[in-house]
C-alpha cells in the first residue's frame, strides 16, 4: 500500500446542523481510524472551536453507535473566521490582537494535524477554501438541509428534511379538507426552493412558491379560486422562506429589506396566507415547519449518502487530495475543487425538471401571466 498522506486530522461541523451529520462523522472516523491507522481529533463547534482551540482526540467509542442520531456529536456553530470580528460577535479576550484565521493557523500546527475534514455547508466550504489557500489540506463535505452548494447534485440532511415537511404536509391535508381552508406551510431552504419543491410535489401541494419563481399574488388567488369552482374547497401552498413576490424580486435588496420591515407579518408565509385571505374570502390558516426540518434521526437515504460521503473523504485523506469537497454527481459519489464551490449557491434552474414536473399534474407557482 502507497504511504498514506495523512497520519493525524481534526474534524469539525458548521452551520446549521441536520439529520446525517453523525452518520457522516462515522463514515469518515471508521474508515479513517479502522482501515487507514490515521489518528483523530474532535474539533468542538464549528470553526469557533478551531479558533479556541476546544478540540480533543477522538476514540473509536466516540463514533460509534451514532448512525442514527440526530445533531452533531461536535456541536456546530455559524463561525465565519474570514469575516470582520464586528459581523460575527466579539472577538473574546484570547483572541485580541491576534486575527481568527491566525489563530486557525497556530492551533492547526499546536494539535499536530496533517489534514482537517469539515461537514457544513456554503459558508464552511468558502471558509475550508480560504482555509486551503493558507496552506491548510482541507477536505469538505456538502451538509444542508437546502440542497443549495454547488457543485453536488444533493447534500446530506435534505431527504431527511424532505420526509419530514411531507409527512406535515399530509397531515395537513386532513384538516384542510375537514374545514374547507386554505393551508400555508412555510418551509426552510434559505434563498433556495429546493426543499419547497420536493416536499410540495411529493406532499401534493396545490401551489408552491419558491425564490426561483416570484409570484403574483393575483395569479395565487386565481389559482385557489379555479380550485373551489371545480368544488374543491381547500388548497395546499407550499412557500419556500425565501419565496417573493414579483414586485420584490423587481426590487433592490434593502429596498425589499425596508418594504418587508413595514409589513406585519413575521415571515412570507404568513404574509401569503393574508393576501389569500384578503383575495377570496377563504379561511386561511399558517402553519411554520422551522427546525422540525433539521432535527432527529437521518433517513435510510442520508444515512447511506452521509456514510457514503465521509468515507469518500477518508479516501481523500489517505490520497492526499485535499482543497476539494466530496460530491455527488450523476449517482456517483467523486469530489470537486473547493475553489469551484466557494461563493457560490445552486438554486433551481428555471428549466429544471422537477418544476415542468409540477406544472404538468397542475401546481401553480403563481408565476402565471
Ligand atoms: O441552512 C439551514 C437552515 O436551516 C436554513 O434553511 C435556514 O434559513 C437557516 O439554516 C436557519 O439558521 P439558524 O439555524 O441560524 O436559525
Amino acid at each position: 500500500m502507497s504511504r498514506i498522506a495523512v497520519r493525524r486530522f481534526g474534524i469539525l461541523t458548521s452551520g446549521g446542523d441536520c439529520p446525517g451529520l453523525n452518520a457522516a462523522i462515522r463514515g469518515v472516523a471508521k474508515a479513517a481510524s479502522g482501515v487507514y491507522g490515521m489518528e483523530i481529533v474532535g474539533i468542538s463547534n464549528g470553526y469557533r472551536g478551531l479558533i479556541e482551540g476546544d478540540a480533543r482526540d477522538l476514540a473509536p467509542d466516540d463514533f460509534s453507535g451514532i448512525l442514527t442520531r440526530g445533531g452533531t456529536i461536535l456541536g456546530s456553530s455559524r463561525e465565519k473566521p474570514f469575516k470582520p470580528s464586528d459581523d460575527a460577535g466579539e472577538l473574546k479576550d484570547s483572541e485580541v490582537g491576534h486575527d481568527k484565521p491566525e489563530l486557525i493557523l497556530e492551533n492547526y500546527a499546536r494539535l499536530s494535524l496533517d489534514a482537517l475534514v469539515v461537514l457544513g455547508g456554503n459558508g464552511t466550504n468558502t471558509t475550508a477554501h480560504l482555509l486551503a489557500k493558507q496552506g491548510l489540506n482541507v477536505v469538505g463535505l456538502p451538509k444542508t438541509i437546502d440542497n443549495d452548494i454547488w457543485g453536488t447534485d444533493v447534500t446530506f440532511g435534505f431527504h431527511s428534511a424532505v420526509d419530514i415537511a411531507t409527512e406535515a404536509i399530509d397531515r395537513l391535508h386532513s384538516t384542510a379538507h375537514s374545514h374547507n381552508r386554505v393551508m400555508v406551510i412555510e418551509l426552510m431552504g434559505h434563498k433556495a426552493g429546493w426543499l419547497a419543491l420536493y416536499a410540495g410535489v411529493a406532499g401534493g401541494g396545490d401551489v408552491i412558491l419558491i425564490p426561483e419563481l416570484p409570484y403574483d399574488p393575483a395569479s395565487v388567488a386565481r389559482d385557489i379560486e379555479a380550485r373551489r369552482a371545480e368544488g374543491k374547497q381547500f388548497s395546499i401552498v407550499v412557500v419556500a422562506e425565501g419565496a417573493m413576490s414579483r414586485e420584490e424580486a423587481a426590487m433592490p435588496k434593502k429596498e425589499r429589506k425596508r418594504l418587508r420591515e413595514g409589513m406585519p407579518y413575521p415571515s412570507i408565509g404568513y404574509r401569503v396566507a393574508a393576501e389569500i385571505q384578503a383575495a377570496t374570502g377563504m379561511e386561511t390558516r399558517v402553519t411554520v415547519l422551522g427546525y422540525l426540518q433539521r432535527g432527529g434521526t437521518p433517513s435510510p437515504y442520508d444515512r447511506v449518502l452521509a456514510t457514503s460521503f465521509g468515507t469518500a473523504a477518508a479516501e481523500l485523506l489517505a490520497r492526499g487530495r485535499f482543497g476539494r469537497m466530496v460530491a455527488m454527481r450523476d449517482s456517483g459519489v467523486t469530489s470537486v475543487p473547493l475553489s469551484e464551490v466557494a461563493d457560490k449557491t445552486k438554486t433551481i434552474p428555471a428549466d429544471h425538471y422537477m418544476i415542468g414536473t409540477a406544472r404538468l399534474v397542475g401546481t401553480c407557482f403563481g408565476d402565471a401571466r
